[in-house]
């Protein structure tokens, strides 16, 4: 017999992060071979930078992969620090930013606290928020006309009372940067609010795990809100989701509530070699992001002759808006048959009429646009 899924025998199970269908059974469903099949779901690029092929050749890195990497990360550590400009001691090594945000949600929640998410934005702060059985505050962002910024009043109003801010900037799914000193400016208010009621202020996790797409950061604002965590990663921009290297950046006393809850060795001692080394290559950012600045462009430029109205992005997907959650679910049915697969929302969210789609390379771009011509046709 097999096992019973934890959610299905204990109702307090919290809700599991939901993936689009993988490779497998999107090959199933349509007919083609699993090597046609194309992720335009998960904000990954096509290919690894260059420079990792060199590396694997001749890297040496296999005298390591019998021991366990340095339980400090010693020289991923300095590597970041260059990297991002920030002293060692104020970084700490997880896998992926997924892992830092759930080491953050570990160390700053506790049963009933309250955590704010500025909806929408990244489905695991509420699976994470919920795992701790704290409780999730949505508070609605702006309308899209207002490039979907965070509702500034709302969310000091509502932090009033909360543990965890999370917040995502760029924001996932939506695209965007949030206006020029918004958040600078929340912080402030979160400060002076905390000291006027004689609490400590709500600890901010600020995920950055597209800011190198607008080369932007707030990472120097934790000198002015020390309860600030900004997460990193060299998933997106340096195009190495799959070795998950992640970073949690804050000042020291911040850091060390994290560090407890940081599990030995979770990065590998492959992952640590690589992501080490490329940090330290100049270039290797700016080719990926030249790469997605004008695919991004051409794409979204295709979308709009195919007659659908692609949202503007700074970041490596764009967000499609249709008339409707029933009009999103056929056109996401159709680019599956072509083995093309978009990441969805769920009826109940906000972006139900929406489709996500990743800045692929030019040849897998093209697909998506002739797909998106034929779809269109056909109505
Ligand atoms: C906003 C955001 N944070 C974190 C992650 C996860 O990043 P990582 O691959 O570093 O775990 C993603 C991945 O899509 C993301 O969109």
């Amino acid at each position: 017999m097999s096992p019973t899924p934890a959610s299905m025998s204990d109702p307090r199970a919290p809700a599991s992060y939901s993936w689009e269908a993988t490779n497998e059974e999107v090959a199933r469903r349509s007919g083609l071979p699993v090597d046609l099949i194309v992720r335009f779901d998960l904000n990954t690029s096509p290919a690894p930078p260059a420079a990792v092929k060199q590396l694997l050749a001749f890297g040496g890195f296999e005298t390591g992969l019998s021991e366990y990497p340095p339980s400090d990360y010693r020289g991923l550590v300095a590597a970041a620090a260059l990297a991002y400009s920030v002293p060692e001691d104020e970084i700490l090594v997880g896998a992926g930013a997924d892992e830092i945000l759930d080491l953050a949600a570990k160390a700053f929640l506790a049963e009933g606290d309250v955590a704010i998410v500025p909806t929408p934005s990244y489905a695991m702060y509420r699976v994470l928020t919920e795992q701790r059985r704290a409780t999730v505050a949505a508070v609605p962002r702006q309308a899209a006309s207002e490039d979907w910024a965070i509702d500034r009043p709302a969310v000091r109003d509502a932090a009033r009372t909360a543990a965890l801010v999370w917040l995502c900037n760029p924001n996932n799914p939506t695209g965007r940067l949030e206006p020029p000193g918004l958040i600078e400016g929340l912080l402030d208010e979160l400060s002076s609010d905390a000291q006027a009621d004689g609490r400590q202020a709500p600890v901010v996790v600020l995920d950055e795990a597209y800011s190198e797409f607008v080369g932007k950061s707030l990472l120097d604002v934790r000198a002015t809100y020390p309860r600030l965590v900004v997460v990193r990663t060299v998933s997106k921009a340096y195009a190495l989701a799959g070795l998950r290297v992640g970073f949690a950046i804050a000042r020291r006393d911040t850091l060390a509530r994290i560090e407890p809850y940081r599990p030995p060795g979770s990065v590998s001692t492959l992952s640590v070699a690589i992501a080490t080394e490329i940090l330290g290559i100049p270039g290797v950012l700016a080719e990926n992001l030249a790469r997605v600045e004008g695919e991004r462009a051409r794409l979204a430029a295709g979308l709009e002759d195919a007659g659908w109205r692609p949202e503007p992005s700074v970041t490596n997907f764009v967000l499609v808006p249709f008339a409707d959650a029933e009009t999103a679910a056929q056109v996401a049915e159709a680019l599956l048959a072509q083995g093309l697969v978009p990441r969805t929302f769920p009826a109940d969210h906000p972006l139900a009429n929406s489709l996500r789609i990743t800045v692929r390379d030019r040849l897998e771009n093209d697909r998506l646009l002739a797909a998106a011509r034929a779809i269109e046709a056909g109505r």
